[in-house]
């Protein structure tokens, strides 16, 4: 009787367990491309500073987040079939907002670096620019033909941005160890338009950017110029992050950019943000 007992309870055990493993593979772990789905919904962050990759604008005089990442980032939520929403921050504070669930991907020409691959999951290259330096035009004998000439100068790079380490590396003559270390006559701020305006004040000598951007910067501003030189960086370009761990979000996202770049709609979008950049 007891031994009965003993096998009726074992096999009562184990429906139990079974039915509960069953009941977990019913309920497969919510991913955050499926949260996406369901609240109809992906929040995009970027740092709204960057002209033409993102940048604020007036349209029928309200203020607009415009730019060629974000013509991309509405292509990924068509395709999703979801809506946009975009929070605008501090480019060093991206990365944080991906950890903590406030947003669901980065798009502000980000470059996908090693360090940053550490902590986040990156989508193919989407773009790629050089960086270029900006100067006074008042300076331009002094440094716009030759780096070497801004090695003792005072020069300005965005805050969590690969700039500061090219500012470092490249014109200081910092070695790529040391890169992360601060450097006294490296200026880092949180926003690019506080950096250009430290240059026209004569507060710094150059400002570090994509090329671009430093172009977009020039239009506006008669009195800057671009140095000749400009810097490649290794790690090729500018990528969407994503919190790490989420392939079938990196899968969704890679398969728009794919689909943008067979149709040559990136080239597009870039076209188009350059000219309504306001000169
Ligand atoms: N490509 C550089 C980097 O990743 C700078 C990007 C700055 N982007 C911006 N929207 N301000 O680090």
């Amino acid at each position: 009787m007891k031994k009965i007992a003993t096998v009726f309870a074992a096999v009562a055990a184990l429906a139990l367990v079974s039915a509960s493993v069953a009941g977990c593979a019913k309920k497969a772990p919510e991913t955050r491309l499926s949260a996406i789905t369901k609240a109809k919904k992906i929040v995009l962050g970027t740092s709204a500073d960057y002209p033409p990759y993102e940048f604020h604008t007036q349209i029928d005089g309200k203020d607009t987040i415009v730019g060629f990442d974000i013509a991309i980032a509405r292509e990924i939520a068509k395709d999703l079939g979801v809506e946009l929403e975009i929070k605008d921050m501090d480019f060093d504070g991206l990365l944080a907002a991906l950890a903590s669930g406030n947003i669901d991907m980065v798009i502000a020409g980000m470059t996908p670096s090693e360090e940053r691959r550490a902590n986040v999951d990156f989508s193919d290259i989407y773009y790629f620019a050089e960086h270029g330096v900006m100067i006074r035009k008042a300076d331009e004998a002094l440094y716009a033909a030759d780096v070497a000439s801004l090695k003792d100068k005072m020069l300005g790079a965005q805050r969590g941005a690969i700039q500061v380490g090219l500012a470092k590396t490249r014109i200081k003559g910092v070695a790529d160890d040391q890169a992360e270390a601060p450097h006294a006559q490296v200026k880092e701020l949180g926003k690019l338009p506080d950096l250009v305006m430290e240059l026209k004040n004569s507060k710094i000598d150059a400002v570090v950017a994509e090329l671009p951007v430093a172009k977009a910067y020039l239009g506006a501003n008669a009195d800057l110029m671009l140095a000749s030189y400009t810097f490649r960086d290794d790690d090729g370009g500018s990528a969407i992050a994503v919190k790490k761990g989420q392939a079938d979000l990196v899968a969704a996202i890679n398969k728009t950019v794919a689909r943008l770049i067979a149709e040559g709609k990136i080239e597009a979008f870039v076209a188009e943000a350059s000219e309504s950049v306001e000169y």
